[in-house]
């Protein structure tokens, strides 16, 4: 392929397409259990699909850095793994009835199966991420997947009311941008560079995962169910202000911002209702507020890669952000 040519979804995938194949033999391979239950549930979780957006970011790193080992195809599997155990939980916390459009696997086994069948994809992640025997490898995920259960924990202390942008940021970086950036510096980690060439692209990552996040609740916001393959208007309906609505709550008056707090305490567009939220947050351009932010992220992220040597996988890299922040699902 032409180093021109990296610039769309196709592409990237066309350029990935032996390793995120091999990341899908690793991921199936990974989920066989002797409980039926778990090879099960990881399996139908698996066979939803999903973007493959960390396992992608992992391999591009690793590439972009001069990696061209087999440990990029495991990794990216394992922060696969751990991606979906974290999802498998989420649904059962916020109560969610689909996942990439289909029925999410708490309305099918129940929360109890998989709470369990969560922890077993957890330890299965790290079983593989064994297999490296470097320490670095686990220091990074051990310290991420704290952060990610102190993410959602904290998370519920905040439902009901609403939160600062500072609160919001500190969330989004632990429920997700910090994957986003573990994924990358495992990359980086493979292709054995300086830990501050590892840190620039932990960096990017970071960066890249809140624009993903903001966008994420954007959608949530603005996307109807069959396209997005999950709940939409959830995010309020569970009492979680995410960014458009805090600051919707800054420029509203004293009516508006009644109504939003009357929504986050209801949990439910019972007495409020969802079109009038969405007035609100249209009289503030607030979807745009947000937008921006995201976009700004996404700026930030791109100059962190931008003098990497030349590669498709730089290319690739570069046009990460512009996906992220356009996609509609
Ligand atoms: C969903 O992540 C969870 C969030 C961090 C918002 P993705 O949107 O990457 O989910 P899949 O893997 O593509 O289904
Ligand atoms: C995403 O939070 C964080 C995760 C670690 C799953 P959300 O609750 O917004 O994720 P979705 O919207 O259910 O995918
Ligand atoms: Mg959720
Ligand atoms: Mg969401």
């Amino acid at each position: 392929m032409s180093t021109q040519a990296v610039g769309t979804a196709k592409e990237v995938f066309e350029l990935l397409r032996d390793d995120l194949r091999a990341v899908e033999r690793e991921l199936a391979r990974d989920s066989d259990s002797s409980v039926q239950a778990i090879t099960e549930i990881a399996g139908y979780l698996r066979e939803g699909g999903g973007k493959r957006i960390r396992p992608t970011l992992l391999l591009l790193a690793a590439r972009a850095l001069g990696y061209r080992g087999r440990g990029s195809v495991r990794l990216g599997a394992v922060v696969e793994m751990v991606h979906t155990a974290t999802l498998v939980h989420d649904d059962i916390i916020d109560a969610a009835d689909t996942r990439r459009g289909r029925p999410s696997a708490n309305t099918t086994w129940g929360n109890s199966r998989c709470v369990l069948a969560g922890d077993w994809l957890y330890m299965q992640a790290f079983r593989i991420a064994l297999d490296e025997r470097n320490f670095k490898v686990l220091d990074l995920l051990i310290g991420l997947t704290q952060q990610m259960v102190e993410g959602e924990l904290l998370q519920t202390e905040t439902l009901g009311r609403l939160v600062s942008e500072g609160e919001y940021y500190d969330l989004i970086y632990r429920k997700t941008a910090c994957l986003f950036r573990v994924s990358m510096r495992l990359g980086a980690v493979l292709a054995e560079v300086a830990e501050a060439l590892e840190e620039q692209l932990g960096e990017y990552g970071r960066n890249l995962g809140v624009a993903f996040q903001i966008v994420d609740d954007v959608l949530d916001l603005t996307a109807n169910e069959e396209t997005l393959g999950k709940p939409v208007a959830s995010d309020l309906r569970e009492g979680k202000a995410t960014l458009p609505v805090i600051h919707a709550y800054q420029h509203g008056t004293p009516a508006e911002r009644a109504a939003i707090d009357q929504v986050l305490a209801d949990q439910s567009f019972e007495r409020v209702s969802h079109p009038e939220i969405l007035a609100i947050l249209e009289r503030h351009q607030s979807v745009e507020y947000a937008l921006a932010a995201a976009y700004h992220y996404a700026d930030l992220a791109r100059a962190l890669v931008a003098d990497l040597p030349e590669s498709d996988e730089r290319r690739a890299l570069l046009w990460m952000p512009d996906f992220v922040v356009a996609r509609d699902k």
